[in-house]
């Protein structure tokens, strides 16, 4: 199909202030992306930036909560007006951020759009949000998305094609438009409204061994479980547990993606995702597994009321990589994790004599490691895991991972006698590298007053001038005593680029290896959420309730934070 159309350039009165990304994007109320103008702003402050030749080709997509066709016909005429050459849009803007990564990659394109306010809940009087990332497949780095900032604070224009036709998502179609403007300009853009689920299931049948785990579940009737929360990965959880791997319709629950999550807050948690892990563990499922709104959250739970903390999480995959093929074929270059992320991963490193990285919280200071070849497998405590396979963290594949190590475990087992389950695998981990017990409080919509106020008084705390007086000095807590050996403000130069990134969390580390980790959250969209990071070292008692064995800790937390002063609070939000 091919039609002729002009591009325009639109006025507006004034730029908007209030549209500085974090590296997850432009993150708002929907209400505010609703404000005309508001999100034509944002995407021409982006096209600014990113189209810098005539041969621009992008991805769009989200995780299909409330508004996201919406801004796809959006981006779409304002990319046409913007001289881009190829959009590729998904069907039904249905497209897991892990998915996207994958497609930026192996399209080779030069970046895309993800609609998508991750694990927050979405619809009408909810989040929505807008990110960008860029050819590498990961989030857009800081200095991008500070010039995206500049941009839509002196802008008060956008270019665009209104009268294209609205693009109809449902169908897998291509579209050629002609355009031209009032310079005498004319080029032409082509829209494929593609299939985002197909490549990300070859991808994982790549990565895992399928034979080998649907074997596995065949012999062993074990029960999966994966819910998806309403949110995108429920076609990606269908198509690759039912029709991959043949288990049947009742291994996926929540698995028809909807707008606004069905009411469910899809951030997979104790909290938010307590109906999955009630289910497996009164339904004695073998391996139970949620992901969050866009796909790069996962939470893995197991019958016997096991819970695998994400930081014994990676911690587990890395010391198993050798069962999963990718890393059979390309080694594991590094592991990698990110700072209030309990230590489990350091003794697997040294254990097994791999390059190691602490990082600060958010996934892109992963991405520059992988991209320089330094990093195969990382882990953060919030719920993400992930590979150098792409650049963003990957919910299904950290249940893959999963699968494929108790398939592969349990390969030469004749199961009359049961298999190796999560518990045996975690149990086992724990007797060869002891366990670093791990727990987070949050306080989340606390005041922004309040939240800046504690993190200024403990940033203090631990200035250079103060610390003296902190090191050294007892805490007591349920009858534990703790002595601070080294405490401070959490900072990182990169290895790849020699960029430094300061104020990170501010840590107090005890001697005998305890860690108390304090920090604002970078995610929030409403006050402040601060969070609180609890771990501490067994070397042989590792049976105990991680709520028991951290009570001591917990306690002088919360009286060093001085919590309650400063957010009013007397319990957390959240507690994982
Ligand atoms: C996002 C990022 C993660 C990061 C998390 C931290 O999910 O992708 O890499 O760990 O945010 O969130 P927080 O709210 O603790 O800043
Ligand atoms: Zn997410």
């Amino acid at each position: 199909m091919s039609s002729s159309f002009t591009a325009a350039t639109i006025e507006y009165i004034k730029p908007f202030t209030d549209q500085n990304p974090g590296t997850s994007g432009l993150r708002k109320r929907t209400k505010v992306f609703q404000q005309k103008y508001y999100s034509e702003s944002f995407i021409q402050a982006t096209l600014s930036n990113v189209v810098d030749s005539s041969d621009v080709s992008l991805l769009v997509g989200g995780d299909g909560r409330y508004w996201s066709e919406e801004i796809c016909q959006t981006i779409i005429k304002l990319s046409a007006g913007n001289k881009v050459k190829t959009v590729y849009v998904a069907k039904d803007s249905i497209l897991s951020t892990p998915a996207a990564s994958n497609l930026i990659r192996t399209l080779k394109l030069s970046g895309g759009f993800l609609l998508t306010a991750s694990h927050n809940p979405g619809g009408p009087d909810y989040d929505f949000g807008i990110k960008y990332n860029c050819g590498n497949g990961g989030p857009a780095p800081e200095k991008l998305t500070n010039a995206i900032y500049q941009k839509t604070l002196e802008q008060n224009s956008y270019t665009t094609v209104s009268a294209l036709p609205i693009i109809d998502l449902k169908t897998l179609a291509s579209y050629t438009f002609e355009i031209q403007n009032a310079l005498g300009e004319s080029w032409s853009t082509t829209v494929h409204v593609i299939d985002a689920i197909k490549d990300y299931v070859t991808l994982m049948k790549e990565i895992f061994d399928f034979p080998t785990i649907q074997n596995f579940l065949k012999k062993s009737n074990a029960k999966i479980l994966l819910d998806s929360m309403n949110g995108v990965t429920g076609p990606y959880a269908t198509q690759i547990l039912v029709h991959e791997l043949k288990l049947n319709n009742s291994s996926v629950m929540n698995n028809v993606p909807k707008a606004d999550f069905g009411g469910i807050h899809p951030d997979p948690n104790l909290t938010y995702a307590a109906s999955l892990a009630e289910k497996t563990w009164s339904e004695n499922i073998d391996l139970g597994a949620a992901s969050d709104g866009d796909g790069d959250r996962n939470m893995i739970v197991a019958k016997d009321n096991v819970f695998v903390n994400p930081s014994d999480s990676v911690a587990v995959i890395a010391d198993n990589a050798h069962l999963i093929p990718f890393f059979k074929k390309s080694g594991v270059k590094g592991l990698a994790r990110s700072m209030p992320t309990s230590m489990a991963l350091d003794r697997v490193a040294k254990r097994k004599n791999l390059q190691f990285y602490e990082v600060p919280t958010g996934w892109k200071f992963f991405g520059n490691l992988m991209d320089a070849g330094k990093l195969s497998i990382c882990g953060e405590e919030s719920f993400g895991t992930g590979s150098d396979h792409i650049r963003e963290k990957d919910g299904i594949w950290a249940i893959l991972a999963w699968l494929n190590i108790l398939a592969a475990s349990n390969a030469e087992k004749t199961f009359e006698q049961g298999f190796i389950g999560v518990k045996e695998i975690l149990e086992n981990h724990y007797r060869i590298y002891g366990r670093n017990y791990f727990t987070r409080y949050d306080y989340e919509e606390v005041s922004s007053e309040g939240g800046a106020e504690l993190m200024k008084y403990l940033r203090n705390l631990v200035s250079a001038e103060n610390k003296t007086h902190v090191v050294g000095k007892k805490y007591t807590g349920n009858g534990e005593t703790y002595v601070v050996k080294k405490c401070d403000d959490f900072s990182y130069t990169d290895p790849v680029d020699g960029s430094v990134s300061q104020k990170q969390g501010v840590y107090f580390v005890f001697e005998d290896e305890s860690r108390i980790v304090y920090r604002a959250s970078g995610t929030g969209s409403q006050g402040a959420t601060i969070r609180v990071y609890v771990e501490k070292y067994e070397a042989t008692n590792y049976l105990t309730e991680a709520s028991t064995a951290l009570s001591g800790l917990v306690s002088i937390a919360k009286e060093l934070g001085k919590i309650k002063e400063f957010t009013g609070r007397d319990e957390p939000t959240v507690i994982t």
